[in-house]
């Protein structure tokens, strides 16, 4: 049996479906694309005339949607028509952890994948590759399979048939367009192996044969799970050991680029920082750590919760750091915060080293003056009050923080300087002239070690910078 492919859909417009399916479209030129949602107001922001308007910022991104939307690439809310016509399926929704019922707080909530599997067991017609592209616990594929095929008996469709297989998304953020068009791996898992050469040849028109991996459908849902969890390991391994350069004399730069040169070791994922955010890495962990002790591997799924144990520890830290060093009190003070997305290169604020670091100087009575230059004053707010009852029950709170425009507007009679997030513009800034508009004593503390701490400091700003031993 062939597969002939015309017609794709995915469902989900986010990070991951919007930018994968732009670059599908525009290396494949001879397919019709439709992303759909149910969210309006996201399909409305990807047909927007202005193109700096798209629900998402990524380099490159504009660009390609400017080259095909409207000629194989469109973006709708008609999700019945659009899964009747395709014959691939792409479920590209999102699998948050579970707020609430068995699981809550590590396992993934699985409604939206359920609710999309139901859609297509309504709507399709005839021969469908579905296809996970969401980040998964190992064996979701079963669920789905059992809908569609239930569903099949239950109207007694014979002309219908449902191919489900696994092909994970590495894009991250900020490179993602550069990710998808240069993939390290493809990872297709599946047990018809039709249906994976076809999705196979969807990836040949630009990806070498050599770096699409098959699988059986369970190894591709956990590697998926174990990429990130590996990384988010290092993360936390490097941060573990910015404090104890901090009270050893010794360098985290340093002690990064020695440990990195190591080809066995390599050098990426080895920047210290105030702790990894992102909607994924948090929420996989927990996953894993869930599925380790469904499987009764309770010693695995602690070592795997000490990764998040350790994130949460760096933000913490960081706010202590920051509180002790102003004299013990930051009320009547004023900070900026040069930074709220979780990473530079993207407005995404889902899980946020800004987030708790912010609260945490909140609720010690700072007043912020926060600047990102793709973040909204809107994403803040919503931010900084979701599910903070100290918070969202604090009517001052509102007043303790300010949305700038500019780095000029957030410095501006602050005590203190605060970096998150590592924008390029952050790196340049001028200290010598930034100083003058500073309160006396003044301090600059940079979680991400890339702005010129000499020169800070020779404009008279107290430095701090993450993992190294001089004291402020
Ligand atoms: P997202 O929240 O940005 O987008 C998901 C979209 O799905 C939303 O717009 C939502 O309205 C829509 N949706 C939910 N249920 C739907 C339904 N039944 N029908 C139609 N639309 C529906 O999420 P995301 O960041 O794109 O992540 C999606 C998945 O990809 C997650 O599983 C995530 O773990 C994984 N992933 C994300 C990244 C990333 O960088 N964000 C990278 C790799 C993998
Ligand atoms: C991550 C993975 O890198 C992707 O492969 C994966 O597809 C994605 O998660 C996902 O499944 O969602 P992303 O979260 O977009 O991508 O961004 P990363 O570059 O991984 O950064 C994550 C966090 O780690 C950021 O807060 C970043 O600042 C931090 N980080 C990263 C460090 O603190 N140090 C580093 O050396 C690298």
């Amino acid at each position: 049996m062939s597969f002939e492919i015309n017609n794709i859909c995915c469902i989900g417009a986010g990070y991951v479906g919007g930018p994968t399916m732009s670059v599908i479209a525009d290396k494949c030129p001879n397919l019709t694309i439709n992303v759909v949602d149910i969210n309006q107001q996201r399909i409305d922001q990807w047909n927007q005339s202005d193109l700096s308007q798209l629900p998402i910022y990524e380099p490159g991104l504009k660009e390609i949607v400017s080259k095909c939307r409207n000629k194989n690439l469109y973006f709708s809310i008609d999700i019945e028509k659009h899964i009747k016509s395709a014959d691939m399926i792409f479920i590209s929704v999102n699998t948050p952890t579970k707020v609430k019922g068995i699981g809550a707080g590590q396992a993934s909530d699985l409604k939206w994948i359920e609710a999309s599997a139901r859609e297509i067991a309504k709507f399709a017609e005839g021969k469908t590759i579905v296809i996970e592209k969401s980040t998964l616990p190992v064996k979701t594929a079963a669920i789905i399979n059992k809908i569609l095929q239930e569903s099949n008996t239950e109207i007694n469709n014979s002309d219908r048939e449902f191919f489900v297989l696994s092909n994970p998304e590495f894009l991250a953020e900020g490179t993602a367009i550069n990710d998808l068009n240069q993939p390290d791996r493809v990872l297709i898992g599946g047990d018809n192996q039709e249906a994976i050469d076809a999705l196979k040849n969807l990836y040949l028109n630009w990806v070498d044969e050599n770096k699409i991996l098959t699988s059986n459908i369970w190894s591709s849902e956990l590697s998926k799970l174990i990429a990130n969890a590996f990384l988010a390991q290092r993360i936390s391994s490097i941060n573990s050991i910015s404090a104890l350069c901090e009270a050893t004399g010794a360098d985290i730069k340093d002690v990064s680029l020695a440990v990195g040169m190591d080809s066995r070791i390599g050098n990426k994922f080895l920047e210290s920082g105030p702790g990894f955010g992102g909607s994924c890495f948090k929420k996989d962990i927990l996953n894993l750590v869930y599925i380790c002790k469904h499987h009764g591997l309770d010693e695995v799924a602690s070592y795997w919760q000490k990764v998040i144990d350790m994130n949460f520890w760096q933000q913490k830290r960081l706010s202590e750091i920051i509180i002790s060093s102003l004299f013990g009190t930051i009320s009547e003070k004023k900070i900026a915060i040069l930074g709220f997305a979780f990473k530079a290169n993207t407005n995404d604020t889902r899980e946020s080293p800004a987030i708790k670091i912010c609260r945490d100087l909140l609720e010690e009575g700072g007043n912020l003056q926060i600047y990102d230059p793709r973040v909204s004053k809107e994403m803040i707010n919503h931010e900084l009050q979701k599910q903070d009852e100290n918070i969202k029950n604090n009517n001052d709170y509102k007043k303790l923080w300010k949305y700038c425009e500019s780095v000029q507007q957030a410095t501006y009679g602050v005590d203190a300087v605060l970096i998150l997030t590592e924008w390029e513009e952050f790196k340049n800034i001028k200290w010598q002239k930034l100083s003058k508009s500073m309160r006396s004593p003044k301090w600059l503390f940079d979680t991400r070690s890339i702005t010129d701490i000499e020169e800070a400091k020779s404009a008279g700003i107290n430095t701090w910078r993450l993992g190294n031993s001089e004291a402020i």
